[in-house]
């Protein structure tokens, strides 16, 4: 049977909220409908995840980050756990913009990690070609559980540049991060996603990657038919 593979968009500020709703309400049964055939995942910006919620159908909701903190003095953070509430089923951490624009590390990104799976949504760190120190602070805390998480490879310099990594580097560090998971965090389940300027374009010679779950959408996904075109 052919793998059903996960597409998550990730819309960064690109849809503003109303912009978002309005996605979900115009395409509403071809979403129902591409849903049929493959895991899709909706990653609006903060304001916009209750909203579009009650909209999605089979496809699910994905917040783009969260605070490092439990729920507390963090004037502008929203906790794992205020996602939880409004039905977020995944959520975006470790993504190299947050990294780069708001000085984010590795140890925050763990504590991310640890907040979500506590809360039951699952993770999808992003990982970039320096994959080993990014993920040394997680293994610290995962490596003992048997749960799932999601590790999306994205090579800074394929984001956003209309210039995806070639498929010899992705299928060379996907195997490299099964590997790490597998001697650091035996007992995880790892779903392997790639992204960076994945676009209808692209996208047929990158499903041909073994071990890949599936595409980290950026810019591309906030396009109905160019999404429609990934998936199809
Ligand atoms: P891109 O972004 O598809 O626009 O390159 C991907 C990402 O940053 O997740």
């Amino acid at each position: 049977m052919k793998k059903q593979l996960l597409y998550v968009a990730n819309w960064k500020s690109y849809l503003t909220h109303n912009q978002a709703i309005a996605f979900c309400k115009n395409n509403g049964p071809e979403l129902q409908h591409l849903s049929k055939h493959a895991s899709i995942v909706l990653c609006p910006d903060f304001t916009a995840l209750a909203h579009i919620k009650p909209l999605l159908g089979h496809v699910c909701l994905g917040a783009q980050n969260c605070s490092s903190f439990e729920p507390g003095a963090h004037t502008g953070n929203v906790s794992a756990a205020s996602l939880q509430e409004i039905g977020v089923q995944y959520c975006i951490v470790g993504h190299s913009e947050r990294r780069k624009n708001n000085h984010e590390t590795s140890e925050d990104v763990s504590k991310k990690v640890m907040l979500l799976l506590e809360q039951g949504i699952i993770p999808i760190i992003c990982v970039s070609d320096n994959y080993a120190s990014e993920l040394k602070s997680i293994f610290e805390k995962i490596k003992n559980l048997a749960l799932h998480s999601i590790v999306a490879y994205e090579p800074i310099q394929a984001i956003g540049t209309g210039k995806p990594a070639d498929t010899t580097t992705i299928t060379t560090t996907l195997s490299a991060l099964k590997q790490e998971f597998y001697a650091h965090a035996p007992n995880m389940r790892i779903s392997l996603l790639y992204g960076g300027s994945v676009s209808p374009e692209s996208v047929q010679e990158l499903k041909t990657i073994p071990h890949l779950d599936g595409f980290l959408i950026g810019k591309a996904s906030t396009d109905f038919q160019k999404l429609k075109n990934i998936v199809e």
